[in-house]
């Protein structure tokens, strides 16, 4: 039986992974490691939580000795590593806090897989989860390639790109089996409400300010979470050794019309008049260093291994915003305490 490990699997992204690989693959036991940050919530994972091929270990990435402990006694054959800091803003307010997931924690799980791994090599997998945000910002034209130079100009993206060095060092240097893929922004069910799209589905289901950074002119490529695990399900199984994956929706939208299209979607779920919920968009400071654009050449991913989004943008936000309305206590369990100060402390100066 393979023995998997999923790290941040309590996560936005890292929940519709674990769902997908528990399900599909009833043969493999897969162990979702996540500290359970204000990011990580187990209800994500309600409905396969009592699978007989599902663990969840509460454990912190940056627990060097943890981590081995834990490659010891499980003897994980595979790697699918999520578990990050993920959010910009925060990243601006408290970089450390990102050094010390994305980096330091990251070289912990892969020192722990080389010491485990040691005497075998063969038939294992470090498969490192990663973002477009590494490639820097692009201009009116152009995508970003697997060979564009990284160029991060955030604490978030640099930190990403930090580890994504390092596990291909961890290639070059030890011979260790990894892929990785850089993916870009993904929307969907279980995303934690300080990201765009669902930050602002929760303010127009208030009533409250749709904040938009600078004029909204911020270009963004959307892609459906649930093809974001599809397509890591197909680099995991068929991807190449020491191969890197571009994954992305095609699927460009500028912020201000994005949040447009959100609006008319949530006139017509709510009943409300046509361009009611438009009246909340409201243009706050921008965020510094505010990358203007991102978008995504997937062509190898498409050609080579025949991945392919599974749903345009316009199908996946009417399904993503009748999903936060009807999980409201989803929300609402989130968006109190811890939440409420941090939204503060973010938009009230803005
Ligand atoms: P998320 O913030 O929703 O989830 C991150 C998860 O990691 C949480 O469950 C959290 O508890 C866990 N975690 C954080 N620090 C940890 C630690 N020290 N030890 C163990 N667990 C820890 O993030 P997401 O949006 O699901 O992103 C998942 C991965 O995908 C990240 O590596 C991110 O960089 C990458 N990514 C995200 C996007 C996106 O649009 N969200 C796009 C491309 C790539
Ligand atoms: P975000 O969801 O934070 O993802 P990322 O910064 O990783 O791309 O932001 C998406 C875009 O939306 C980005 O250009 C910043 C902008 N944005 C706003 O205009 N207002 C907001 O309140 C947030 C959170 C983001």
């Amino acid at each position: 039986m393979k023995k998997l490990l999923i790290t941040g699997g309590a996560g936005f992204i890292g929940s519709h992974v674990v769902r997908l690989f528990v399900n599909n693959y009833p043969d493999y036991h897969i162990y979702n490691l996540d500290v359970l940050t204000y990011a990580g919530n187990l209800e994500n994972l309600k409905d396969i939580e009592n699978k007989s091929n599902y663990t969840f270990i509460k454990a912190d990435i940056t627990d060097e000795a943890l981590m081995s402990e834990l490659f010891e006694k499980h003897q994980f054959d595979s790697v699918i590593h999520l578990a990050a800091e993920s959010h910009v803003d925060r990243s601006i307010s408290d970089p450390l806090a990102f050094i010390k997931t994305n980096i330091l924690g990251t070289v912990n799980l892969l020192n722990a897989a080389r010491n485990s791994w040691k005497n075998q090599m063969e038939g294992k997998l470090f498969y490192h989860i990663s973002t477009d945000e590494v490639y820097g910002s692009l201009g009116a034209e152009g995508l970003f390639t697997e060979t564009t130079a990284y160029d991060p100009r955030s604490p978030y993206s640099s930190s990403k790109a930090s580890s994504d060095h390092l596990v291909r060092a961890y290639f070059h240097t030890y011979g260790m089996p990894v892929v990785i893929s850089n993916c870009s922004n993904n929307y969907g069910p279980n995303q934690f409400p300080e990201k765009l799209i669902p930050l602002s589905i929760n303010n127009i289901k208030n009533n409250k300010p749709i904040p938009i950074y600078g004029k909204g002119e911020n270009v963004r490529d959307w892609l459906y979470v649930i093809d974001h695990a599809s397509a890591i399900d197909k680099i995991f199984h068929e991807g190449t050794n020491g191969e890197t994956y571009n994954i992305g929706g095609i699927n460009e939208w500028t912020n201000i019309d994005l949040i447009h299209k959100l609006c008319e979607v949530m006139d017509e779920q709510l009943g409300r008049e046509k361009g009611e919920s438009a009246k909340l968009i409201t243009f706050v400071k921008d965020r510094a260093g505010h990358d203007m654009r991102y978008a995504i050449d997937s062509s190898k991913l498409m050609n080579e291994l025949g991945w392919k989004p599974s749903l345009q943008f316009e199908e996946g936000i009417v399904k993503t915003v009748e999903w936060y309305l009807s999980n409201s206590d989803w929300s609402d369990n989130i968006m109190s305490g811890d939440y409420e100060k941090y939204y503060e402390q973010q938009y009230e100066k803005r």
